[in-house]
């Protein structure tokens, strides 16, 4: 994970953005270690639904898929991802609405909280493939700002 402020660029640690509500942990990517962490989320945070989503460079529609998500949006409930493999970048707002520019690789777990404004993007390999947890697949919808 490298986080940074997109106005100044200074770097943002882990204990940073948890203090704006977001939570970064890094895990080893065998189902064997992650499962019982990502068990134990879903037990305390009320997560019920576990899938994996992949992007490449192959995937159908891959522009148009990044299209939904590269402008500003949130969520009604929290955007819950690991990351298997691949990178992508997530711009997510601070509590005093400042961009934290957070780029994802291999073994990180990002929690963007319901209701907060974000936007991801794929980098140059455009390619990731992340585990979600959520709580209702039906209500995975962007709500642009
Ligand atoms: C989503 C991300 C990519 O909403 O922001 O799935
Ligand atoms: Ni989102």
């Amino acid at each position: 994970m490298q986080a940074t402020w997109l106005d100044t660029g200074d770097t943002i640690g882990s204990d940073t953005l948890a203090t704006h509500g977001v939570l970064h942990k890094e895990m080893a990517t065998d189902e064997a270690s992650y499962q019982p962490s990502l068990d134990e989320l879903k037990a305390e945070r009320g997560y019920i639904v576990q899938d994996v989503i992949a992007l490449t460079p192959d995937t159908p529609n891959l522009e148009a898929i990044c299209q939904k998500f590269d402008g500003e949006h949130a969520h009604s409930e929290d955007e819950v991802r690991f990351v298997l493999g691949g990178e992508g970048i997530f711009d997510i707002r601070s509590n005093d609405d400042r961009w934290m520019r957070v780029t994802v690789q291999q073994g990180d777990l990002i929690v963007v909280p319901k209701d907060r404004h974000h936007r991801f993007e794929l980098t140059a390999e455009r390619s990731i493939r992340c585990v979600r947890l959520f709580k209702d697949p039906a209500g995975w919808v962007p709500n642009y700002r």
